[in-house]
């Protein structure tokens, strides 16, 4: 008996730090295309960096169930264990949130999207500042191209969501107004 229990703390030794460094080289794939710091520099890729551990771990969730489509992620996602769900969701939560962009944003464009947040109460669930909480993502300074898939995507009912909730929300907003509404994010000071 005594034999086993040298011969098992023998191979963790070499077991452990292995499966440690195999976390690292994982969240190095993601973030290849999610941008090494949380931000993307990678057209209709999101960035991470500050999102919600709660709202990550969903997605995940929704990723492994093919409830969310997208053939990358779902992909990514299909051997992930629910305890993998949580630490990558947790190590991703603590990346730096996004920068705003460098160009200037369309003045007339940013005072329809800062009425059209007001109109819907966006900034009620997603917070004032956009920064996101608990199962709702973080908006501020996230690319544009994609708050534009995004939201196109809830629109034509492409993403489900996990509950009805943004069905709801955008089923009242006109493609015009998400062109407004995504550009007004996306430069979010
Ligand atoms: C080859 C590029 C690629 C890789 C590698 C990749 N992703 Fe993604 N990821 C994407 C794209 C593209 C989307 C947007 C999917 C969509 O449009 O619905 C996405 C979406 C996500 C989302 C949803 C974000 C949001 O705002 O809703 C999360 C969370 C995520 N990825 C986490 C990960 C994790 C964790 C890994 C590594 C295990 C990873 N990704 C690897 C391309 C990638
Ligand atoms: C009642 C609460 C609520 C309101 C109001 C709300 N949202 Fe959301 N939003 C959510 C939740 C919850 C999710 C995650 C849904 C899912 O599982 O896909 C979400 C997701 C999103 C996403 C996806 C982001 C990503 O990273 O993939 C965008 C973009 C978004 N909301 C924009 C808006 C805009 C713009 C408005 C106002 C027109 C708005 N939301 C109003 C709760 C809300």
């Amino acid at each position: 008996m005594r034999r086993i229990i040298v011969v098992f703390g023998f191979l963790c030794l070499f077991v452990a730090p292995s499966s440690a460094q195999s976390f690292k080289q994982r969240t190095d794939v993601c973030l290849a295309c999610h941008g090494e710091k949380g931000q993307s520099e990678t057209p209709e890729v999101p960035s991470l960096g500050g999102m919600p551990s709660n709202y990550v771990l969903i997605q995940l969730y929704l990723f492994r169930e093919k409830r969310r489509t997208q053939e990358i992620m779902n992909d990514q996602a299909k051997d992930m264990k629910d305890s993998d769900l949580q630490t990558f969701a947790d190590f991703i939560s603590k990346l730096p949130p996004p920068k705003p962009p460098a160009d200037t944003p369309d003045v007339e464009r940013m005072a329809r999207g800062a009425a059209l947040v007001t109109k819907h109460h966006c900034n009620s669930c997603h917070n004032p500042d956009f920064s996101g909480r608990e199962q709702m993502p973080r908006l501020a300074d996230q690319r544009e191209d994609y708050l534009l898939k995004a939201l196109r995507d809830y629109k034509s009912a492409a993403r489900p969501g996990y509950d009805a909730t943004m069905d709801e929300v955008i089923r009242p907003v006109s493609e015009a107004d998400i062109v407004d509404l995504a550009h007004y994010l996306a430069h979010f000071r």
